[in-house]
């Protein structure tokens, strides 16, 4: 699946622009300057796809990629704090909220978490929504280059304790780095299985 040519084909600012609902999509949400465009980009073997910037708040609409005409990867804007003014800010949260809840062919949402960040208030907000939506999510630690071992082991429970409070998560946690590429290839497969189901 991912040797397949993955193209930018919709971008989305408002709710009622977004692509007719086709091939099954995954979602790559979390808070802004997690790494979401930097993982699509290691994902697919392309480094300027998504626009990824060390900016917070750099994407700034639902980007849709075609891969294959297979799967739909689809970049959020990061909510938390990106550095945006507050009404634009809202509009972004009411966007990601409302197409999480509402988009019929989602598949699933891989929820990014920092492993260098301490899970934020606004990180389980979102969990409670997809628990909600019953939308299942993967938990996906970005930036795990970054930690020492022991580090990363301590934050790999604290991030496990959290899924198993809920429904709607997905039991298996990965951890990754855009950087090194730890991690992207198990990724690859669990979305490749999911296109197969
Ligand atoms: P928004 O679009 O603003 O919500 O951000 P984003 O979640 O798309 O993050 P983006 O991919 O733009 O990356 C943010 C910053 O983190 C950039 O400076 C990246 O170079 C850096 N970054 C992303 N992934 C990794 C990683 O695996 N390791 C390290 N060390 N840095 C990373
Ligand atoms: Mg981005």
């Amino acid at each position: 699946l991912f040797a397949s040519e993955c193209t930018f084909f919709f971008g989305s600012q408002t709710l009622d622009q977004l692509p007719p609902p086709g091939v099954a999509e995954i979602a790559f949400a979390g808070r802004s300057n997690v790494g979401k465009s930097s993982l699509i980009n290691a994902m697919t073997g392309r480094n300027r796809l998504a626009r990824a910037s060390s900016e917070p708040g750099r994407t700034k609409q639902l980007n849709f990629f075609n891969l294959g005409d297979r799967l739909t990867l689809v970049d959020m804007p990061g909510y938390g704090f990106a550095k945006a003014a507050k009404a634009v800010k809202e509009d972004w949260q009411n966007m990601m909220f409302t197409y999480l809840r509402g988009r019929t062919v989602l598949q699933r949402v891989l929820l990014l978490l920092d492993a260098r960040i301490e899970l934020k208030p606004s990180d389980r907000d979102v969990m409670e929504l997809l628990d909600k939506a019953a939308v299942v999510f993967q938990v996906v630690l970005t930036k795990c280059d970054a930690l020492k071992p022991g580090r990363l082991d301590a934050k790999r429970r604290e991030v496990e304790a959290e899924m198993a409070r809920h429904p709607a998560a997905y039991p298996h946690l990965v951890l990754t780095s855009s950087e090194t590429g730890m991690g992207i290839d198990t990724l690859r497969a669990e979305m490749a299985r999911l296109v197969e189901m």
